[in-house]
């Protein structure tokens, strides 16, 4: 419901005098100054987000594809902006090398991994899309974490007490396609595998607490209604994100 408070009520409100009309009158003076104030302060500047999506699928064609265009519409009409890092597409070297670890022990950073963390540090929210492979994400991801999310960016340690995230994301998604079914899923413990591994040793023990996972499941041999139903769903988070 929408309020509208003139200044003469603003006014009357300040000497007090709506406080006369008892609790009813309070409730509506409530919802008035609360109005008043969405107006000056909408919500969407509040909750606007810069978010990161980091993909990871060789296709264009991709079902994964589908999700990430399906997603990226619902942040665009919740009034999110975001920036795709689409690993494939620039060849995103996943490989923690000898070079790599040398240069971050004398605390410089390998050209390739400063750019990455630069996304990374200039978001508000982190977002996985990619399919599962062997119980895991894709290689290309799984590096992508191994390389960027290194020590002293992603978490810190000093030997003794427990490892300290760094990262203040409001919040973190993954989205996943399964070829398995959720029974085969729940069955197996695949869902709680990968979110052990991700939700909680990625994103949790880096200091992101608000963390969610969506499965979608069986999705080579699901029909055309369930796949769109698993695109509507993917709109909707980006929308409600
Ligand atoms: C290398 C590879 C490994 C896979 N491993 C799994 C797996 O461990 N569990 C599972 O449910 N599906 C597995 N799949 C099936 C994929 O998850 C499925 O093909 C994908 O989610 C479909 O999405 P897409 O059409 O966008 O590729 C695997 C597929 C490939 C190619």
């Amino acid at each position: 419901m929408v309020f509208w408070l003139f200044p003469e009520q603003i006014s009357a409100l300040n000497k007090g005098k709506f406080i006369e009309n008892g609790q009813t009158g309070l409730r509506q003076i409530v919802g008035e100054v609360i109005s008043v104030f969405l107006d000056a302060n909408p919500i969407t500047e509040e909750i606007q987000m810069k978010v990161l999506i980091v993909y990871a699928h060789p296709n264009p064609k991709s079902f994964n594809h589908a999700i990430l265009e399906s997603f990226t519409e619902g942040l665009t009409n919740a009034g999110h902006t975001y920036e795709i890092v689409d690993l494939y597409a620039i060849n995103f070297n996943p490989i923690l090398s000898g070079a790599d670890f040398a240069m971050l022990m004398e605390g410089k950073t390998p050209e390739d991994i400063a750019v990455q963390q630069g996304k990374v540090s200039q978001a508000d929210a982190i977002v996985f899309i990619h399919p599962v492979w062997w119980v895991a994400a894709p290689a290309i991801l799984k590096g992508w974490v191994d390389r960027v999310f290194s020590m002293g960016f992603a978490y810190t340690s000093d030997g003794e007490g427990p490892p300290v995230g760094l990262l203040k994301h409001k919040k973190a998604l993954t989205i996943n396609t399964l070829g398995a079914t959720k029974e085969d899923a729940k069955m197996s413990g695949i869902t709680e595998v990968l979110q052990k591994a991700e939700d909680d040793y990625v994103f949790r023990f880096c200091g992101i607490n608000d963390v969610q996972h969506v499965f979608f499941y069986n999705v080579m041999n699901a029909d055309e209604s369930i796949l769109k139903g698993f695109l509507d769903e993917s709109k909707n988070l980006g929308e409600g994100f």
